[in-house]
């Protein structure tokens, strides 16, 4: 792993879950932990580039030399990433959710007392942060991650095309020992040329070096 790879670089990562407000005390999200995410920061950082981290509420320290920007919601993380352009680089790890209340109420809602009825949560669409860096008038070269249970490859390309990006990580979720709460994880690498390149079984910190190592290849070629 070279130290030198991305000096002089600016490296645009975000990480983790968003949360979406329901109420002052409930909110949607999901079990992102952020691993990969922090790990690639490291990364990135160790290759030599300037990074910044935009970070969903996630329990993980800051990796060193990396400026780390804390958000909550999908649209503050969009915000912070619009924030920290121009990059050379845009790597989405973050699990961001895809929908958020159409509001959120001012104070905790209440059950209706005596009664067993159901309620109805209506949600509105999150505005999705990689399509909308890759069709910036500031694009960065743009990495997308793809969690899928089944045909993992096939969605992994037709995101690759339709959201407009250089490479795409695929990962598959079916399997517990790797993907999102665990140290461990395994991809496959599918950029512009379509020819998949798998890394096997590794912890999130040696794929993260190898997946930088496979970027800053493209990005300096
Ligand atoms: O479409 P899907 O959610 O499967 O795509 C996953 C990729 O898109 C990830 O890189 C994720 O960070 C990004 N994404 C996003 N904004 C969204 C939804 C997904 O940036 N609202």
């Amino acid at each position: 792993f070279e130290r030198g790879l991305l000096a002089g670089r600016h490296v645009l990562i975000n990480a983790g879950p968003t949360r979406e407000a329901i109420d002052p005390v409930r909110y949607i999200s999901n079990h992102s932990s952020g691993k990969m995410g922090f790990a690639l920061a490291e990364a990135a950082a160790e290759a030599g580039a300037r990074v910044t981290l935009v970070a969903g509420p996630v329990n993980l320290p800051t990796p060193p030399r990396v400026e780390r920007v804390d958000v909550i919601t999908a649209v503050e993380m969009l915000a912070a990433c619009e924030a920290a352009l121009p990059a050379d680089l845009f790597i989405g790890s973050a699990a961001v959710a895809d929908y958020r209340p159409v509001t959120c109420a001012e104070s905790k809602l209440k059950k209706e007392p005596g009664s067993d009825a159901g309620m109805t949560l209506e949600l509105v669409r999150n505005p999705d942060i990689l399509a909308t860096l890759a069709n910036h008038p500031q694009r960065p070269w743009c990495v997308g991650f793809a969690a899928e249970t089944h045909d993992v490859l096939g969605y992994a390309t037709d995101k690759l095309q339709r959201k407009n990006l250089e490479l795409i990580i695929a990962n598959d979720v079916s399997s517990t020992s790797i993907g999102f709460n665990s140290d461990d994880n395994a991809v496959t690498l599918i950029d512009r040329s379509l020819k998949p390149q798998a890394l096997p079984q590794a912890s999130k910190q040696k794929l993260a070096r190898q997946i930088v190592a496979f970027i800053a290849d493209k990005l300096n070629a």
